[in-house]
Order: structure tokens, then sequence, then C-alpha cells
């Protein structure tokens, strides 16, 4: 058996990963908040329409920014109406005083893909992951979505891989915490899932959804999102049962072949991240 306990903190490696955090359907005419990795975070759409991602703690006296409102692609603080725009850079104080550096919002990448909106806290280390079929003409991406489930990552991928009733053909796991599967129905109509897990805290993670069909006829879309989303709910309460542990990497000695193999991965890249 091989055991490695495992921290989620906003300065380790995890911080330089790019992490689902919301729908782009979360974050359209008002603040929405998040959390990633015991980080509370604004997420609003700036006017140039790109969302940006900042702590929720105003630069003025800390007011809480979800709270405030957007005007025209502008943030507005509830508490005294410092106003922030694009790259969070302050455009307005009431009192009319001088905007000095210290006022813009220190903020973090922040990208809209796959109908996800992605955040590292810091620098990210590695590219997005891409998907060569998102927007290849064949694929239609019908359904993305994201939500909570109260267990941390790597029991969540454990038993995305672990789940005996899985609809899909193939699962495979990639490091740090994403989950892909395909399927293909008796008429040929293929479809393809992505889970990606991020953690908020040792005890809560993020679980963002997104699936994609090669069926041309749009009458459907509603109940394949529904049963896909439905098929995750045997992982959630596998993941979400018993006692809460501190998260840690085992490697059990009769574990499957690529759970295992994703857990040296794994094991590897919080390694390497630690040198
Ligand atoms: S705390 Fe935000 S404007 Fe004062």
């Amino acid at each position: 058996m091989t055991s490695a306990v495992i921290g989620f903190s906003a300065t380790g490696p995890f911080g330089r990963q790019w992490s689902p955090v919301a729908s782009s359907a979360d974050v359209q005419d008002s603040p929405a908040a998040a959390r990633l990795l015991g980080r509370n975070l604004v997420l609003w759409r700036s006017p140039s329409g790109a969302v940006v991602a900042a702590p929720d703690l105003c630069t003025h006296s800390k007011g809480d920014l979800t709270k405030g409102e957007v005007n025209e692609g502008l943030l507005v603080c509830p508490k005294h109406g410092w106003t922030f725009g694009d790259e969070g850079r302050c455009v307005f104080k009431p009192s009319g005083l001088p905007i000095n550096d210290k006022a813009h919002l220190k903020i973090h990448s922040c990208t809209e893909r796959y109908g996800l909106i992605w955040v590292s806290l810091n620098d990210p280390s590695v590219p997005l992951i891409n998907l060569a079929w998102d927007g290849d003409g064949l694929h239609r991406r019908i359904h993305s979505s994201v939500s909570v489930w109260k267990s941390n990552p790597i029991r969540i991928v454990e038993e995305l891989l672990a789940q005996p009733n899985s609809p899909f053909d193939d699962v495979t796991a990639d490091v740090p915490f994403v989950v892909q599967g395909t399927s293909k129905s008796g008429d040929g109509v293929q479809q393809r899932r992505l889970v990606s897990c991020a953690p908020i805290d040792s005890r809560h993670s993020v679980v963002a959804t997104v699936v994609w069909t090669t069926n041309g006829a749009h009458g459907d879309d509603a109940k394949v999102a529904d049963e896909a989303t439905a098929d995750l709910d045997d992982a959630q309460s596998a993941a979400e049962s018993g006692t809460v542990l501190t998260p840690s990497i085992d490697i059990a000695s009769d574990e499957d072949a690529s759970s295992a193999d994703w857990k040296r991965r794994l094991l590897a890249f919080v390694g390497q991240a630690r040198d």
C-alpha cells in the first residue's frame, strides 16, 4: 500500500491549475460567488464581455463584492460605491478622490471554455485541457453545469472510476481531477462527457459536468443532459458516504489498473510541484 496525505492550499500546486468554479450561465447580469482552495471569489462579466475573477473583498474597506451589483459590466461595491471594470481596475469613486494603484482589484487568471468559468489562483503552470471535439462541427455541446459535493476530489475521482454500472464504454482519468468518458448507442450516436473537479477545501469540491453528442437532432437534448447528470448520483452518494477523512492518495496492491495509474500520476504531479 502506498499512501500520501495531500493538502489543498491556494499557494500549492493546485493553485496553479485551471479549476472550474462556475458555469457560464451562472455569470450573467449580477456578481456570482465562487469558492476555490479556501478562497472566496467574486465573478462578473466586465464591459469587454470577459469574465473577471477576483477576491470577494473590496480594496477600499473589505466590502463583500458579491453583495454588490453589476451595471453595464461595472461591478459596484455595496458599501461605498467604488466601481470596478475590465481586469478589475477601479474606474470610479463616489468621493471623487484620485484612483491610485492600490484601488485596483488583484484579479486571478480566468477564462471561459466548454460553457464553464475556469480560474487559476496563481500563474497557471499548464494550459487548460484541450478537447479537440468541442466545436469540430460533429459534436454539439448540450450541457454544462457545476455543483458542490461534500467530499474531496481524490475520493470523487476514485468513485467515478469505480462505478460498476457506468454507462460509458471507456472512462479515463487525468491529473489532477479530470474524468472523461464516451458511449455509443445502437443508432451510432456518440456521447462524450467531461467531469472536472476542484477542491473547495478538504471536505467539499466543485464538480463540473459537460456533455456533447453527435446527434444532429435537438429534440432530446434535455433528456440526454438529465440522464447524464443522473448517472453521477451513485458516485456522489458513494463519495459523500462515511467518515470524512484527511485527503490522501492511497494505492492498494490490488487496485484497479486505471485507478492506480491515475494515482501514481497524481503523486508525481504533487511531488514535482513541490520541487
Ligand atoms: S468597502 Fe467597497 S467601496 Fe468601501
